[in-house]
């Protein structure tokens, strides 16, 4: 079970956007986002299972930049299961999520994308970083996802963004890669451009 908010949409045609806060968030951050992205679609945001020092988190890290890997595995599979459960007891369609993430939350988005098949129909993925090395993907194809990266992001330097990027890319994924002149925060700017993208799917 993971602590949520669950927002029926106007339109069930329209994806159900799951909402991952960065560290330090609540479930309650990204809503105004979400009315952004698309206010006809379900909205499903789920607080992180994990504390560091009082701030939720989606699963634990050693250090700055450096992930429990084991605990990374283990919490992307407790999400994934979540998100089974939701659908069910919701009524939405599974296999019609769209994440959208920030940090922390962009992460454990691009964890359910590197361990699981079809988790998410796409993904926006604000200031993400490689979730984890040495690992063969799932098949990605028809997957879409939009990266909003830093040139300036202390905590994703731009050579992990296009990493990540090419990682997804070569297991089929459709990925746009969107710059900001700017650090790890996430600007009005950079959603602007995941709403044109999210417009155009
Ligand atoms: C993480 O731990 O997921 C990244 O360092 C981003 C953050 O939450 O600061």
């Amino acid at each position: 079970m993971m602590k949520h908010i669950f927002q029926k949409g106007t339109d069930q045609t329209k994806p159900t956007l799951l909402l991952l806060h960065g560290t330090g968030g609540t479930e309650q951050d990204l809503i105004p986002l979400a009315s952004k992205i698309d206010p006809e679609a379900n909205i499903l945001s789920v607080r992180g299972n994990i504390l560091e020092n009082g701030m939720p988190r989606y699963f634990k890290r050693l250090a700055e930049g450096v992930f429990d890997e084991a605990d990374l595995i283990f919490r992307t599979k407790e999400l994934n299961e979540f998100l089974d459960e939701a659908a069910e007891n919701y009524q939405f369609d599974r296999h019609h999520i769209i994440a959208v993430g920030y940090s922390n939350g962009a992460n454990i988005a691009a964890s359910l994308l590197f361990h699981y098949k079809n988790p998410l129909k796409g993904a926006i993925l604000h200031h993400p970083m490689v979730p984890r090395r040495g690992i063969s993907l799932p098949n990605l194809s028809g997957i879409n996802v939009f990266i909003a990266a830093g040139t300036n992001d202390p905590i994703c330097p731009a050579e992990e963004s296009e990493e990540l990027r090419q990682l997804l890319e070569n297991a089929g994924a459709n990925v746009k890669l969107h710059w900001e002149n700017q650090g790890h925060q996430l600007t009005l700017n950079e959603v602007e451009a995941a709403r044109n993208w999210y417009q155009q799917l």
